[in-house]
């Protein structure tokens, strides 16, 4: 065969292209394997940072909480590590008498000079003081939504008969928080991984009638309404409703709350009367259990939350039933005293 010299030229020409063409290919693969969306990439939306966003914290020294001021410090590190900038006003309901609102202070300071893109407010409220204040409201949910559960409640659950615990769903009646229109209220065993803006926008997501968010209820659902299904076996009120919501995490439109005449009205007693009367549930969980009862009843009051903003690691209960709920976890919950996964606190150390 032939080849002139302008044909050779031509072919090592093709050559060179051919051999390009597979450098930038390979280098694509490469590019593509170190930023390429893995099986934890969460796409969030844009948000806007220029509303405050009004966090609500609780803690008390107690015996059972003798760690209570790590447990607020770490959650709190978590918000400013995940959060790409805004302004953030910590509602802190604790004892005033005690060295935690001393050392809250601090380490919002430390926070704010470290995180020079996040503004942190604190505003302190002595817990004992609203207590006695509210103490009418919170013991009639005390005892018309524990007390006045259908099965005896089990004494590990006595903890959750407490106003701390009660607490939560009447934030929108607190003169202390008068000023305040939305508030997200995490326990303190939770740990943020996303940033809060992006669960703030979730107010956004309710429509009119919707006043209240929180995530489903992983393992507690089969027994609390136990009773109400044995008397009406196909009832399709729990049947369609039957998610139970977890206490974890609760985001409250106030605004909202505080104009609803028939929230207003299942704390009074007439009104937590008849729901409890109606569903003849299983109460020991507090105010997860009260709102699982009036969702029941009124599921038009809820936004379901997706459920990795309340990842719940309990895993010490023997329950045949636990709810699948996909990785990546947006806010962990370490409830039951569970341990949050060793890499959490990893990156919690060294913050400032
Ligand atoms: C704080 O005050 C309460 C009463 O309101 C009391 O029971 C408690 O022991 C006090 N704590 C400290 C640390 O002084
Ligand atoms: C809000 O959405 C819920 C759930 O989709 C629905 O049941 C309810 O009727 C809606 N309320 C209004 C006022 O649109
Ligand atoms: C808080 O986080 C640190 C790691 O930064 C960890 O060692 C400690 O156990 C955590 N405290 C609680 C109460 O979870």
């Amino acid at each position: 065969m032939k080849l002139n010299i302008g044909s050779l030229r031509l072919l090592s020409g093709i050559r060179k292209i051919f051999v390009l063409i597979l450098i930038i290919f390979i280098l694509c693969l490469v590019l593509l394997k170190i930023s390429g969306p893995d099986s934890n990439h969460v796409e969030f939306l844009q948000v806007s940072r220029t509303n405050i966003v009004h966090i609500a914290l609780t803690g008390q020294l107690t015996e059972r909480h003798p760690n209570i001021f790590d447990r607020l410090s770490n959650i709190t590190k978590s918000i400013y590590k995940h959060c790409e900038g805004g302004q953030l006003l910590f509602h802190v309901f604790t004892d005033l008498n005690s060295t935690i609102p001393r050392s809250y202070t601090d380490l919002i300071l430390k926070l704010n000079s470290k995180f020079t893109n996040i503004k942190g407010f604190v505003r302190m409220y002595d817990l004992e003081t609203i207590f006695s204040r509210y103490e009418n409201v919170l013991q009639r949910l005390i005892y018309n939504y524990w007390d006045r559960s259908s099965i005896k409640n089990p004494s590990w659950a006595l903890p959750f008969r407490s106003p701390i615990i009660f607490l939560r769903p009447i934030y929108y009646l607190l003169d202390e928080l008068k000023d305040v229109d939305k508030i997200i209220s995490p326990d303190s065993d939770m740990i943020f991984m996303a940033d809060i803006y992006q669960l703030y926008l979730e107010f956004s997501k309710m429509n009119e009638s919707q006043m209240i968010g929180m995530g489903p209820e992983f393992v507690y659902c089969d027994q609390v309404f136990k009773i109400y299904n044995s008397k009406y076996p196909n009832n399709e009120v729990v049947k369609k409703n039957h998610v139970c919501l977890n206490g974890g995490l609760q985001i409250s439109d106030l605004e909202k709350l505080r104009r609803s005449k028939v929230f207003n009205y299942l704390i009074t007693e007439e009104g937590a009367h008849k729901i409890t009367d109606k569903y003849r549930m299983a109460m020991y969980l507090g105010d997860q259990d009260m709102q699982t009862l009036i969702k029941t009843e009124y599921p038009q009051f809820f936004h379901v939350l997706d459920c990795r903003w309340n990842y719940q690691l309990n895993a010490v209960y023997n329950v045949p039933f636990r709810l699948p709920c996909e990785a990546p976890a947006f806010l962990y919950h370490g409830n039951s005293l569970q341990r949050f996964p060793e890499e959490v606190y990893r990156s919690l150390e060294n913050i400032i």
